[in-house]
């Protein structure tokens, strides 16, 4: 894609002007388009048709058509994706089902350091079905063998690590947890949307992921689950009504629904939803590869903008790998002061976030972020350190969100 042509696509999104969006990674931008829709789901769908618009509109199958745009972005089939609930929740049910699958073994590994909602879905899951039936133990994912799994029911890893920004090989990690007999579920959550990923490829079982950061949806959008079509049998441990074969005929039994669909529990958010379907539809005819280019073209330029700063080489570290191959689409810097940094960088118009113990994340999205982006959050963070402006009182003060 040309550099006009990616311009066209930033200017698609409702940025405020002077603010540099590095945080695409937490929470996406607010795509024009989905502004507009919003307005006529509300006024034209909720307002004019009510109850009648789980038809007229097609309110009730829309969890699957949102998947079904879903699935080209990470290399699914179509009718292998649903997206509710979030990302925990759906993390659950795949666990729930592998453990079903895979029902000669009891143990589920867990990527050490990982997103905790994923640790602690798997520590949830092993109290309440006992230890007979179910316990955890981590492992460590960037040395992982065959033999470290030959006990386990299933894996789950983050594609791309939420903290340094370290992406994964799919592919290979995968065969290891096959050859051990263990099934596999990916966390996508960093990795949807600006990363190739070949989920049937690549045969992995279970994925999960959140709408909300690279792919748009808006905040608290709804998590996506794919399964593959081999699991499309398994049982959802949460069977709701959504997810019965006939829920309008109110059986007193539960009969699940053929396909992905079984995996939904609960009547879903229409508003979220359609908010998250306007959003994916700025992805339409955009390839993922040059996507992906776009990305790496971002990072390293931050990258090489940090290498020539004697000031941020003496004050920080980059723990992203420069590796592009292991590089998902944020720089991760570790520094002291990370948290006053990461405010002042705010108040400056540089939108960053704060992880943990002392790093400061720059997220990029090949849609709306610039060169020039790269080039203000550097600026910014060495005019920040030589002034020592972030001793200041007010960017001392933690909100819950950091
Ligand atoms: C890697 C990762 N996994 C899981 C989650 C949790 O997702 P949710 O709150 O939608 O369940 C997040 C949220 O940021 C995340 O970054």
């Amino acid at each position: 894609m040309t550099d006009e042509q990616f311009a066209q696509l930033r200017s698609q999104f409702q940025i405020p002007e002077n603010m540099v969006y590095l945080d695409g990674n937490s929470l996406g931008a607010l795509p024009k388009m989905t502004q507009s829709h919003m307005t006529d789901v509300i006024s034209r769908q909720w307002a004019g048709e009510l109850v009648t618009g789980w038809n007229t509109c097609d309110w009730i199958d829309l969890p699957l058509s949102v998947g079904d745009q879903i699935a080209p972005i990470v290399g699914a089939a179509a009718g292998s994706i649903v997206c509710c609930d979030n990302l925990s929740i759906n993390l659950f049910k795949a666990l729930a089902a592998s453990l079903e699958i895979n029902n000669a073994r009891t143990l589920i590994s867990v990527e050490a350091g990982q997103f905790p909602t994923d640790s602690y879905m798997a520590q949830g899951l092993a109290s309440l079905v006992g230890p007979e039936r179910c316990q955890v133990q981590s492992v460590d994912v960037d040395t992982v063998t065959v033999g470290d799994l030959k006990h386990s029911a299933v894996l789950v890893l983050s594609h791309v690590d939420y903290k340094t920004g370290t992406l994964r090989d799919m592919g290979s990690i995968t065969k290891v947890a096959h050859a051990a007999g263990s099934l596999i579920i990916w966390d996508l959550a960093h990795s949807a949307g600006v990363v190739d990923i070949s989920l049937a490829a690549s045969e992995v079982d279970f994925a999960v992921g959140c709408t909300y950061k690279f792919l748009n949806g808006g905040p608290g959008a709804p998590g996506f689950l794919y399964v593959n079509e081999r699991h499309q049998h398994s049982q959802n441990p949460l069977p709701g009504w959504m997810g019965h074969a006939r829920l309008f005929d109110f059986e007193a039994d539960y009969d699940a629904a053929p396909g992905v669909r079984r995996f939904l529990t609960g009547t879903q958010s229409v508003l979220a939803l359609n908010a998250v379907a306007s959003s994916l539809s700025v992805f339409d005819g955009l390839c993922l590869t040059e996507l992906r280019q776009r990305s790496l073209s971002l990072t390293a330029h931050f990258i090489a903008l940090w290498q020539k700063s004697a000031l941020l080489q003496g004050d920080s570290v980059i723990v992203t790998p420069l590796d592009e191959a292991k590089r998902g689409s944020q720089v991760s810097l570790a520094l002291d002061h990370a948290f006053p940094i990461s405010q002042a960088l705010i108040d400056d118009g540089v939108v960053v976030d704060f992880r943990e113990p002392n790093l400061i994340r720059f997220g990029f999205s090949p849609l709306y972020n610039t060169l020039t982006d790269a080039e203000r959050g550097i600026s910014s963070l060495e005019s920040i350190i030589t002034s020592k402006q972030y001793e200041a009182p007010q960017f001392q003060i933690r909100s819950t969100v950091t």
